[in-house]
């Protein structure tokens, strides 16, 4: 596998373009994670991403433009409620689900008539779809059920072996995943909150819906309106246990469960006050700080060896849905309340 780390820029774009267009996989750099690309318009290519994550096939992809003139060639129609929100948040990390239309390959859309769009900030993610000349078809780049890659070094630990490149475009800043909201309903949906908040929506729509995924675990059996959300996710090896309380309880609770096994996933300035292996997750009381971190949190209770991490309850508000929504999910809503 090639690590392409831009030190020459045109040569490295145009390399990854290359792979790309002749059926490649190529790890690529966006502002929310690192995503695991393949041209949108070949079945056979975008199968392989399948495989390469062990991902199941009913789990749809994400296909990113680098132009917003590259959105209507793949969707029936682009309501007015779509173009508000592209607009506004475009480029970004807002995924826009709309009715497909023909040029979706089923491989992409996992048999279903809808088809997930969005248009990264990200420059190097723009530059390398410009490069392969095709909107690229995109999930994160983790092994499927773990912690989603916010660093080109996360990419290589899940996908050496089974890719072809990754271009090494530093760390993402936003560090979790896009917002993902349907359009293709009456009421507009939030199926997966992410950079783009909630309320942001709801200042540029008006009503907007939340699937009730975002805050539950689904039901046994329940059919997932995003399949995404019934598989087990975003998951260390070791166990994680969200503590919800205040942060003199949540340092109380962890110091008296303090052995060899025990890491806590805490705040910074929380650091000098606990007795256990500590992994930094943002500042205390920064939404936005918490979800840049988050995902390289949840990666290094493996690396340390620690076999319970306990973690803070995050507050819904802003981004912080977005990190409350993916740590539930890596710790299989198991809560104490202190
Ligand atoms: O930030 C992101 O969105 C990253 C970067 C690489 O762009 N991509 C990403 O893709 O997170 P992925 O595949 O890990 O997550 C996409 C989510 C999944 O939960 C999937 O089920 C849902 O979006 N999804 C995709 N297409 C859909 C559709 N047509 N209908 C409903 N849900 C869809
Ligand atoms: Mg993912």
């Amino acid at each position: 596998m090639n690590t392409l780390n831009l030190t020459s820029y045109k040569e490295d774009l145009e390399k990854a373009g290359r792979i790309l267009r002749k059926g490649g996989l190529v790890g690529i750099p966006t502002e929310t994670v690192y995503g695991l690309a393949a041209n949108a318009f070949n079945g056979e290519a975008v199968a392989r991403i399948f495989k390469a994550k062990c991902r199941p096939m009913d789990n749809p992809l994400i296909v990113h433009i680098a132009d917003i003139s590259e959105w209507k060639p793949l969707v029936s129609k682009i309501t007015p409620e779509a173009m508000k929100l592209a607009e506004k948040f475009w480029p970004g990390p807002l995924t826009i689900i709309l009715p497909k239309s023909d040029l979706i390959p089923d491989e992409v859309s996992a048999g279903l008539e809808t088809v997930a769009v969005r248009m990264p900030s990200h420059p190097v993610a723009r530059d390398i779809i410009k490069a392969a000349g095709v909107p690229l078809a995109a999930p994160s780049a983790n092994l499927s059920g773990k912690p989603s890659p916010t660093a080109a070094a996360h990419v290589l630990h899940d996908m050496e072996g089974r890719i072809e490149a990754v271009v090494d475009g530093g760390e993402c800043g936003v560090g979790v995943e896009s917002t993902v909201v349907s359009l293709a309903g009456d009421v507009p949906c939030l199926l997966r909150p992410g950079g783009v908040t909630l309320e942001q929506l709801r200042e540029t729509l008006g009503e907007v819906n939340v699937n009730h995924a975002v805050y539950d675990q689904l039901k046994e059996g329940e059919t997932a309106p995003s399949p995404g959300m019934k598989y087990k996710h975003y998951a260390p090896t070791a166990k994680v246990i969200v503590l919800r309380g205040e942060s003199a309880e949540y340092i109380k609770f962890v110091n008296s469960h303090a052995d060899e096994t025990v890491a806590a996933i805490c705040y910074d300035e929380e650091i000098p006050l606990l007795n256990v292996k500590t992994i930094s997750c943002g500042k205390m009381g920064d939404n936005d700080s918490q979800a840049h971190y988050l995902f390289d949190a949840l990666r290094k209770v493996d690396d340390i060896g620690a076999k319970i991490a306990y973690a803070h309850y995050p507050s819904t508000d802003g981004v912080g849905l977005a990190v409350y929504n993916r740590l539930m999910r890596a710790a299989a809503f198991e809560v104490i309340d202190l």
